[in-house]
């Protein structure tokens, strides 16, 4: 199998060398590849992708990318290819916490540009920008789905809707205090298993 994952980052062999996930995350990567057969192993990737993005800092490296692909038994390329079509994939260095404020319909019409702007003001961050802590990245998403509460954003698994001004303070205090990488499988993995 070819050690080349295309992309812009560089592949680094001795970083690579390193990446191994730990007990609780192979775990967790067993049961997920157990739910399908064996021929149908890529089939598992999308959330074998989501345990390494929570694993290994927030976000997907070519050599993380690489490591991912030897689990499931596929090409380097083939996880790139998925990694880089889905906005919840990082494929650069995020903050702990990676906000994304919903923009569509509903949550303009009740004021997601002026949290965005807020959040922006607040935390000395542009959307796409991350804090020099490395605290907060700011996104902005596409509906999340949750319309009738709007409006709203997305950490990690957490929703946060009817969203106001005091409620975006507390969230990002709350956030700061508990100094936590938050990934969109907090709720099901680490904590459950
Ligand atoms: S429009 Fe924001 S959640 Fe649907």
């Amino acid at each position: 199998m070819s050690s080349q994952v295309h992309g812009t980052q560089h592949f680094d062999k001795a970083k690579r060398a390193q990446i191994a996930f730990s007990e609780i995350a192979m775990n967790t990567v067993q049961v997920i590849i157990s739910h399908y057969p064996p021929e149908k192993i890529k089939s598992a990737l999308l959330p074998v992708l989501h345990v390494a993005q929570a694993e290994f800092g927030g976000w997907l490296s070519p050599e993380t990318m690489d490591y991912v692909a030897s689990i499931l038994k596929i090409k380097p390329i083939e996880v790139f290819e998925v990694a880089s079509f889905y906005t919840m994939y990082n494929l650069k260095p995020m903050g702990k916490c990676v906000l994304e404020v919903c923009q569509t319909s509903s949550c303009w019409l009740m004021g997601a540009e002026d949290i965005v702007k807020y959040i922006e003001k607040k935390l000395n961050i542009k959307v796409g920008e991350t804090t020099k802590d490395g605290m907060f990245t700011l996104k902005t998403a596409e509906c999340l789905g949750s319309c009738g509460t709007a409006p709203m954003l997305q950490c990690g698994a957490s929703y946060h809707e009817n969203l106001t001004y005091e409620k975006v303070d507390n969230l990002l205090e709350n956030y700061k205090t508990e100094n936590r990488l938050r990934s969109y499988t907090d709720l099901d993995y680490k904590n459950t298993l």
